[in-house]
């Protein structure tokens, strides 16, 4: 074994014996190769023990049990041929399977965090215990990474907590908390973390003396009990809802279904050699590939200070001013609220204040289960909201982020006065999603300790937030920046500054490209229908619904200032913000939303609106070609942003277009899908498009990659 060991064995009585997982210099413990043998060598000595009567497998990390299976070993293992994968799996059911097979009742301590490969070694033991700890959640994540358990998660898990139940925790990868694992029998009691240990033991005295976990063993190896019926009726039911929640892009959890519906008529041994066969179909996929690599950009994400040099300390905030409780201003206050944060909130207007406070607590507030606000809860936040209207209010905050009108002269002149109330130190920021950060700090004293924090609409759920370095912002503002967004539970990315920053520049080739589909002729449901298909949450043209034809209109008006040899100019969008059709504010865009639900709705009148921009459809232009049309004018500004050196590398682009504007993730991200094509191949894909003008023709950095025999990836820092 050698090495810092994770696991140790010790006796807190003569009949017990422990193991306990605690990695050494690191937060999670992880089922690697060299872990997975110290848990083999132990069970080797202790299966010989005739005077045991208990094992128990406990954490010495307070809420982490175990954080399943180690994904860069995976990673290595990834151009394998399938029946490696297959073995692998074997492997590991082999192992854990001791577990359910011992002279002795085993029990999993599971206090905290506790998924994939963690919840099938749980599984695999004879009895669970859950901690009241607020981090416990057990869970089997893997479709989340395009494959499903393979270490007999599968077959234990309907087993023991029946079929329904497991169909769901595995299909849709999500956890459950103490509470309802003891509701569905996965576990067998919730006990206060100090009293775990104890508590096992008592339930190993107790099990030994009845035999229950015998009488469990001999049910569980046996097929699942349920009626063809019962059977038929899970299937048709589980499969409707993945293929609503996957449209069909996400193979895992159909895979899972089919494999758990399958083995329910076979013991546990056949099950488990099914299982292992259906992961080495999935493993190393395009999907599988490509969601390892979200999980690694959005790892390396957690980890990162988002300076170069490690010196610059952020520093710890504690209370966080926010000018403006309109949309943004709010949903920041709120999202800071949510993070044990103080929060003063200021507006010019005494009217929105009272209303931004309002929607503040009742955001934090929000119960899901009854879906509206928790009276208790929002007096428990009331007291860490101040709602000042007065600027000066702000002057003990350690940092103040500006939301006020998009008007550079206005947000000049807020934080002129700010600078001369706040202390020195404290660090100012701007929402702005299109003003320049260098024009804002034009007028300030100290542009050191300024930069900008962008938000996405709604903050609630946005994981994305773009901290834009201005051309004096300093590493530590950075720093500091950056290690408050992750507190906020949302992936910083850092860009220097530059019109539309990094998202906006990115999506805007994008859509303005719909507007010339449009203008060509293009149908408007193939056009959807194509980014869609791509896999993107929602088209092109929905989008600008969603975004306000005005603001929009603006925005684009930056980019179009800033690059015109690329940025075509469109006049459908004016003629939309002329006829009042501003998108989903006014009820209409290109969509009507003037029904009952305020559903989206093909609406018969736009086509007076646009007509006159508009060439006559032609309903037969393939979806390979308007794809190709949409994606690669982001693609080749993806290129101009990299050679501009304006974030670190590909990763960053891809992360912050997943994150921000919902690429999808089975494609890895817009560089990870290239590099994945080959980026000759991306060249030849550009070929016919030069036709429709020269924002498509191939950038140098693209031809440098091909000269280089290099990819986007590659070209990048791994950092990982
Ligand atoms: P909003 O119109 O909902 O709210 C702006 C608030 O600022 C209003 O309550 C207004 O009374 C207040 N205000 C105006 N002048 C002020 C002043 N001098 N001092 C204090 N308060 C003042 O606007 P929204 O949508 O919240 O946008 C705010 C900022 O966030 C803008 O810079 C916008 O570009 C940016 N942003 C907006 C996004 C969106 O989707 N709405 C997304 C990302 C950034």
């Amino acid at each position: 074994m050698g090495g810092n060991p994770t696991v140790n064995l010790t006796f807190p009585d003569v009949h017990t014996a422990v193991l306990t997982l605690d990695a050494v210099g690191t937060s999670a413990n992880i089922l690697s190769q060299s872990v997975l043998e110290e848990i083999s060598h132990y069970l080797d000595e202790l299966e010989g023990r005739v005077d045991l009567q208990g094992l128990v497998i406990r954490s010495g990390k307070p809420g982490m049990f175990i954080a399943g299976a180690d994904l860069r070993e995976f990673m290595t293992a990834l151009e394998g041929p399938p029946a490696k994968t297959v073995e692998m799996c074997h492997r590991g059911q082999q192992l854990f399977s001791r577990l359910s097979r011992g002279p002795y009742v085993s029990v999993a301590c599971i206090d905290g965090i506790c998924v994939g490969g963690g919840t099938e070694l749980a599984c695999w033991c004879d009895r669970r215990i859950a901690s009241s700890h607020p981090k416990t959640e057990i869970g089997l994540p893997e479709v989340k990474l395009g494959i499903f358990p393979g270490w007999g998660g599968t077959v234990r898990l309907p087993r023991i907590i029946g079929l329904g139940n497991a169909v769901e925790m595995i299909t849709s990868g999500e956890s459950v908390t103490a509470e309802d694992a003891l509701r569905m029998g996965l576990v067998s009691m919730v006990a206060e973390p100090d009293h775990m240990l104890s508590a096992a033991i008592r339930l190993v005295q107790l099990e030994f003396a009845n035999g229950g976990f015998r009488r469990d063993r001999q049910r569980w190896q046996g097929p699942i009990q349920i009626g063809d019926t019962e059977l038929a009726f899970l299937g048709a039911t589980a499969s409707a809802v993945i293929q609503q929640q996957t449209q069909g892009q996400y193979p895992a959890p159909s895979a899972a279904l089919e494999t758990m519906l399958e083995s329910a008529s076979l013991d546990a041994d056949a099950a488990c050699q099914l299982e292992a066969a259906g992961v080495g179909k999935l493993f190393g996929s395009e999907v599988n590939r490509s969601l390892l690599n979200v999980f690694f950009i959005t790892d390396r994400n957690k980890k990162d200070q988002g300076v170069a040099v490690a010196s610059s300390r952020p520093t710890n905030l504690q209370t966080v001013g926010v000018i403006g409780a309109g949309i943004m201003g709010a949903g920041i206050a709120a999202a800071n609220l949510k993070r044990e944060f103080s929060v003063v909130m200021t507006d010019a207007s005494s009217d929105y204040l009272a209303r931004g406070a309002r929607n503040v607590l009742e955001e934090v507030s929000f119960d899901r289960r009854t879906k509206s606000a928790n009276a208790g809860r929002m007096l428990e936040f009331a007291p860490r909201l101040r709602s000042a209207s007065d600027l000066a209010e702000l002057s003990s905050c350690d940092l103040v982020i500006e939301a006020v009108v998009e008007n550079p002269q206005v947000k000049q002149q807020v934080f002129q006065k700010l600078e001369s109330l706040v202390r020195q130190d404290a660090i100012l920021a701007s929402n702005t999603s299109t003003i320049p950060i260098t024009v804002l700090s034009q007028t300030l004293q100290y542009p050191e300790r300024f930069c900008g924090i962008h938000f996405f609409n709604p903050v609630r759920s946005m994981k994305l937030v773009e901290v834009i370095r201005g051309p004096r912002t300093s590493d530590a503002t950075i720093a500091t920046a950056v290690a408050h967004v992750k507190k906020l539970g949302k992936y910083p990315v850092v860009i220097q500054d530059g019109p539309g920053f990094l998202v906006n520049r990115l999506l805007f080739p994008y859509m303005n490209e719909a507007l010339v589909l449009l203008a060509e002729g293009g149908p408007v449901e193939s056009i959807e229908k194509a980014a869609k298909k791509f896999g993107m949450p929602m088209g092109p043209l929905e989008l600008y619904d969603m975004v306000g034809m005005d603001t929009a209109l603006f925005a684009g008006g930056i980019m179009r200032d800033a690059f015109p040899d690329r940025m075509i100019d469109s006049p459908i969008l004016a003629s939309l913000v002329a006829a009042g059709r501003l998108g989903r504010k006014s009820g209409r865009g290109f969509y009507s939303y003037q029904n009952k639900k305020q559903k989206r709705e093909f609406d018969p009148e736009l086509l007076t609106t646009i007509g006159p921009h508009v060439q006559p459809v032609t309903p037969s232009l393939p979806n390979d070609l308007l794809t190709n049309r949409l994606f690669m004018p982001m693609l080749l500004e993806a290129t101009h942003v990299l050679s501009a050196g304006l974030v670190r590398d590909a990763r960053d682009v891809d992360l912050s277009l997943i994150f921000g504007i919902g690429f999808p993730p089975f494609k890895g991200g817009l560089l990870f899908w290239a590099d994945r094509l080959g980026i000759t191949r991306i060249l030849e894909m550009l070929k016919p498009l030069a036709a429709y003008g020269a924002r498509f023709a191939p950038t140098e950095f693209l031809q440098d990659l091909v000269r280089r025999n290099a990819s986007f990836y590659s070209h990048s820092t791994a950092g990982d």
